[in-house]
């Protein structure tokens, strides 16, 4: 058992990563704002184990508070440690993560993402506490023709957004670097995560508009209007982009995996690609959800998306090599338990 805390635990990653750590039997303390996230998700986590009669109440620690905040930060260090007990690790998932809005607003981008990730890693450093797994994003590799994304591919972020992510694992590197037989380090680069718990309980619960393709997807199918496809013209089979989806559950599984990798190994630093290996076009992704879900989803075609690339899709032989991961659920499982979470949670949380 290991006590980790998990910032932005409340949120979609974060909470299916909290439930693979439970389930794990970990002691887990949550740091969150809730400024995209509820905390009725942390009802649901408990429902999931009481449904098994497991109790967590003595596992499962909440503390709301804004990682721009550092005195915050050091309170919730402080707070373990009046317990006699410590921190072990840090899954560190807080930041914003809407591409547009960190274009149209750079500061909130830099200061949430960036000066909220220094005040942890400071607070860190004075704890004692040198083990983190960093949500990081394959938006940092900007636009690519390469067939099968490397860890060594190009990084050239395009937007505000993946400039915050990467100068976050420039700072992760530089402590490395300067205490490198003490810190351990994971990277991890997501593709397209999709999908929820196959319970239904807890699932994406985007507070404003979503921007990503699957919860338009589910809403176009609820509330059957049309979603807007963006482009039929790309050089891909059907003319529709291709992405990397991967299941919310096997996202999260990763993060355990490299959290257990992190604390049986010597000091390391790894950037890990978390996706699936496997490309899927928007018209695929849409067809598979019709099929599996019964359901219409109705769509249009409109122009390309300004800044989009035709095709991204991890080569994860590294994250799967090191790791020992194997992501497994398939892309019909993905669009069965995104709907299942719909169906069940018709306005998410609220
Ligand atoms: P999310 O918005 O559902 O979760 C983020 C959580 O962080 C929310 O609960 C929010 O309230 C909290 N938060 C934000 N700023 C905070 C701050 N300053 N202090 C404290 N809490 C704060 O997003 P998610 O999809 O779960 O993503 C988690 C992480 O993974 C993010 O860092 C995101 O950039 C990264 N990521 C996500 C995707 C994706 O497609 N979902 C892809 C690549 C990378
Ligand atoms: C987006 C972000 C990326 C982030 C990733 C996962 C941009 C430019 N990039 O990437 O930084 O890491 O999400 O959160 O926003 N699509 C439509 N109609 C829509 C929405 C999307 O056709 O209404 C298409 C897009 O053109 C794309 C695919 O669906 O081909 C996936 O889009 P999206 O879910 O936004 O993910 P990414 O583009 O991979």
């Amino acid at each position: 058992m290991k006590r980790i805390l998990v910032t932005g635990g409340t949120g979609f990653i974060g909470s299916h990563t909290c439930n693979a750590l439970l389930k794990n039997g970990h002691e887990v303390y949550i740091l969150d704002s809730l400024s995209n996230s509820s905390k009725k998700s942390l009802d649901h986590l408990k429902l999931i184990f009481s449904k098994k009669k497991i109790d967590i109440s003595n596992k499962l620690f909440f503390f709301k508070g804004d990682l721009r905040d550092k005195e915050f930060i050091d309170s919730v260090f402080e707070k373990v440690k009046i317990k006699g007990n410590s921190i072990d690790g840090v899954i560190h998932f807080a930041g914003l993560k809407a591409v547009e809005e960190s274009v149209n607003y750079p500061l909130k981008y830099w200061e949430n993402n960036v000066i909220g990730s220094f005040n942890l890693f400071k607070s860190m450093i004075e704890n004692n506490c040198k083990t983190i797994v960093f949500s990081s994003s394959a938006t940092v590799y900007g636009n690519t023709k390469d067939e099968l994304l490397k860890e060594s591919a190009d990084i050239n972020p395009i937007n505000t957004y993946g400039s915050t992510k990467f100068t976050v694992e420039n700072l992760l590197r530089n402590i490395y670097e300067a205490k490198s037989h003490e810190w351990n380090i994971a990277i991890l680069r997501y593709f397209n995560p999709i999908g929820a718990h196959d319970s239904g309980l807890i699932g994406e619960n985007p507070l404003e508009k979503p921007n990503n393709i699957f919860p338009l997807i589910i809403n176009a199918a609820y509330e059957q209007k049309n979603l807007k496809v963006f482009g039929n013209n790309w050089p891909t089979d059907d003319g529709t982009c291709i992405r990397d989806y991967i299941h919310i559950m096997d996202l999260a599984d990763g993060h355990l995996k490299a959290l257990n990798h992190l604390m049986t190994n010597n000091s390391q630093l790894i950037n890990l690609n978390i996706g699936t290996g496997q490309g899927h076009s928007v018209l695929n992704l849409i067809n598979t959800f019709e099929i599996v879900n019964n359901v219409k989803v109705p769509f249009i075609f409109s122009d390309r998306r300004k800044g989009d690339v035709c095709k991204l899709v991890a080569d994860n032989l590294r994250a799967k090599k090191i790791l020992n991961w194997y992501p497994n659920r398939s892309i019909e499982e993905m669009c069965r338990d995104g709907w299942r979470w719909k169906l069940m949670n018709p306005k998410g949380y609220s």
